[in-house]
């Protein structure tokens, strides 16, 4: 069975990285959708409600997709599961300097763990979780660019806030 890992800090999750997900469950039997630690972010929603957006995002999708969450270093927990493949999304030319970091030192802590890129969807390469946020925290209109679910709570987070 092929299994690859999709990790991120999915916060929130955008229609970007449904999109990518939707991609991979093509090419792989099993997709664990890892929301991991990124040390240079402060998540505005929690685990579980990532987790759930996500799920929700999916709908019935989601038979071939693991929920999980990691804390430690991606590839130690790719080894763990017993996946060889990280997913991930590749937008503009402002990605791939950083992609690139990752993979090369994700391959050289774990040679055997590679990385496979989709490149995003047209509609979402402007598309950014921050910028989402940005632009729900002005009252601004994000539906379309993030799951129904999640501009809502967008909404509700910045209206209990001001
Ligand atoms: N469409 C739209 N937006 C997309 C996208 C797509 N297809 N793919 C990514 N993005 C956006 C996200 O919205 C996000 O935007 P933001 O920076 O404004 O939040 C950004 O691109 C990337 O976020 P995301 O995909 O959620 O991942 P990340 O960059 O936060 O995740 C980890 C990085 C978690 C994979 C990395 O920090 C990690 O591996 N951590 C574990 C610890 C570790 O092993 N560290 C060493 C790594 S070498």
């Amino acid at each position: 069975m092929s299994l690859a890992v999709y990790p991120g800090t999915f916060d929130p999750i955008t229609n970007g990285h449904v999109d990518i997900l939707l991609r991979s469950l093509a090419l792989f039997d099993k997709v664990i959708v890892a929301i991991a630690t990124n040390p240079n972010k402060t998540p505005l929603f929690s685990l579980d409600e990532r987790t759930q957006f996500i799920r929700e995002a999916l709908g019935d999708k989601s038979s071939r997709v693991e929920f999980d969450h990691n804390q430690g270093l991606l590839v130690d927990y790719c080894q763990e599961r017993g996946a060889t493949t990280i997913v991930r999304g590749l937008r503009a030319l402002a990605d791939f300097e950083y992609e690139f970091q990752l993979a090369h030192m994700n391959r050289r802590l774990a040679p055997g763990v590679d990385t496979v890129f989709f490149m995003t969807d047209e509609r979402n390469h402007y598309v950014s979780s921050s910028l989402v946020k940005e632009v729900a925290s002005f009252g601004g209109d994000v539906s379309g660019l993030v799951p129904t679910a999640v501009a809502e709570a967008l909404q509700k987070t910045y209206e209990g806030k001001k």
